[in-house]
């Protein structure tokens, strides 16, 4: 006799529209093929979501719509197996209290918050939860990754002597005011921190402290010191440029270089140069491994990963009890957090780049605007290469300085300091 197919996780929705509508497409996926079923969903702005609302068939699927997350939870909560908080980064901690407070399990957005002390709330908020948050860094359960990181551990590629991020992620000028939140450093008296180190490109950077995270599969690498510098080309209060030297506790070296400060191409790789090999790792794409012994080199195909999917059915086998703990939980999530707030504390400054740098460059097939910076590429490539910082190129006026985590508890005074330089005073 088979084994009866388990019962659908039951779902709440916070959030309709921006990314929560991967949700929903997703979750309506999978409820038809009897993996989920969508029991609400709110958003303060439902009504105007009518269209999707029709499209996703909540009325035939019997889906409650509410317009403040805590009448959901207060209304569903008997009925709900987890939520998902798919909302701006800012108010992710509020919504994961309330649900956690009703006993809920949350599939949390990345990032779960960029401020540390905030993180430290969470996690003791979730623990009231038989079940822990997942925070949904997409890339932690891909197969291919896994695997390579298995091999890691191994030892097959010798000790891992350093490794580097490269992100190089254009967004338009119209990026930046899709939201009130976006490219802003507070919002209502709070921290926000939105920039392409700790929104768009977070999956890759917890991609590195993944692969630098020595003991299991499971475990990421702890910051020992950081050293930032911080740049903006775009009219935003946060970065849209980073170059970031952390060595961690097991004393490797990790550089980041990332940019929204571009135009044409999307580039990104995670590099980790090893003893034996280097390996160069292309989310969507493919890894390399490169042999030092001359043996040819070895190609791992990444493509066709569907990251929204897999992490929902995988949280619900962690739910089921077949999976032993979430991908990312809010603790794992501790060195990126650390890693983004000790960048702002090192760098004590956001430059802006020198105007005589940036041109504007129109995409006349998307009908875009996006900034180009002179020399962008080359800085980019230089620091990763050999730590050289922009610097006073860039009009920096002294490098970052070097910091540690007992540096954390600057990070409110250094945000609110670089937040009040922005405003004119009177
Ligand atoms: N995993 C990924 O690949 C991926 C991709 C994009 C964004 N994200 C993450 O998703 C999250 C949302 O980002 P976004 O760009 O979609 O943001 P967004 O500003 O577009 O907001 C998403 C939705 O939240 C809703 N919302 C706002 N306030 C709300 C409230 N009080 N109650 C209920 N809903 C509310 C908005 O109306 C919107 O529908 C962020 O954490 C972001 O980092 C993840």
């Amino acid at each position: 006799m088979s084994a009866s197919p388990p019962r659908p996780t039951r779902i709440g929705i916070i959030g309709m529209g921006g990314f929560a509508a991967a949700h929903h497409h997703t979750v309506a996926q999978l409820e038809a093929e009897g993996h989920a079923k969508l029991i609400c969903t709110c958003d303060p702005q439902a009504e105007a979501f009518s269209p999707q609302q029709h499209a996703w068939h909540f009325a035939e699927r019997g889906v409650r719509v509410f317009t403040h997350y805590e009448q959901m939870i207060d209304a569903c909560r008997e009925s709900l197996d987890m939520v998902v908080v798919s909302t701006p980064i800012n108010l992710h901690a509020q919504m994961h209290r309330a649900a956690a407070q009703a006993g809920l399990p949350v599939y949390l957005e990345k990032p779960a918050t960029l401020d540390h002390a905030e993180l430290e709330e969470m996690i003791a908020h979730d623990a009231q939860v038989p079940r822990a948050a997942l925070v949904a860094f997409n890339f932690i359960i891909e197969p291919a990754r896994r695997a390579l990181k298995q091999r890691l551990l191994d030892g097959e590629f010798g000790a891992l002597i350093e490794a580097s991020l490269l992100a190089r992620w254009p967004r338009p000028a119209d990026y930046f005011y899709r939201t009130d939140w976006a490219g802003r450093l507070m919002l209502d008296g709070r921290l926000v921190l939105d920039s392409c180190f700790g929104n768009a490109n977070a999956h890759l950077v917890h991609n590195m402290l993944f692969w630098l995270g020595q003991d299991t599969l499971s475990t990421w690498a702890e910051i020992a010191s950081v050293r930032a510098e911080l740049y903006r080309a775009h009219a935003i209060e946060s970065a849209d440029t980073f170059f970031v030297q952390t060595v961690t506790s097991n004393g490797q070296t990790l550089r980041c270089a990332l940019t929204h400060a571009c135009a044409g191409e999307t580039r990104h790789c995670e590099t980790l140069r090893c003893e034996k090999a280097e390996i160069r790792y292309t989310v969507g794409s493919h890894a390399e491994i490169r042999w030092l012994d001359g043996r040819g080199d070895e190609r791992i195909e990444v493509n066709g990963f569907d990251a929204v999917r897999e992490n929902h059915l995988a949280y619900y086998r962690y739910l089921r009890g077949e999976e032993p703990r979430p991908a990312t939980s809010l603790a794992d999530s501790r060195p990126f957090v650390h890693l983004n707030d000790l960048a702002y504390i090192s760098s004590g400054q956001i430059t802006a780049i020198p105007a005589t740098l940036i041109s504007p460059h129109r995409d006349p097939r998307e009908q875009k605007d996006y900034l180009d910076v002179e020399g962008m590429d080359a800085a980019m490539e230089d620091f990763l290469r050999s730590a050289t910082w922009p610097g006073s190129q860039w009009g920096r006026n002294a490098p970052g300085t070097l910091v540690t985590p007992a540096a954390l508890p600057r990070l409110h005074d250094t945000i609110r300091t670089l937040h009040a330089a922005l405003t004119p005073a009177g």
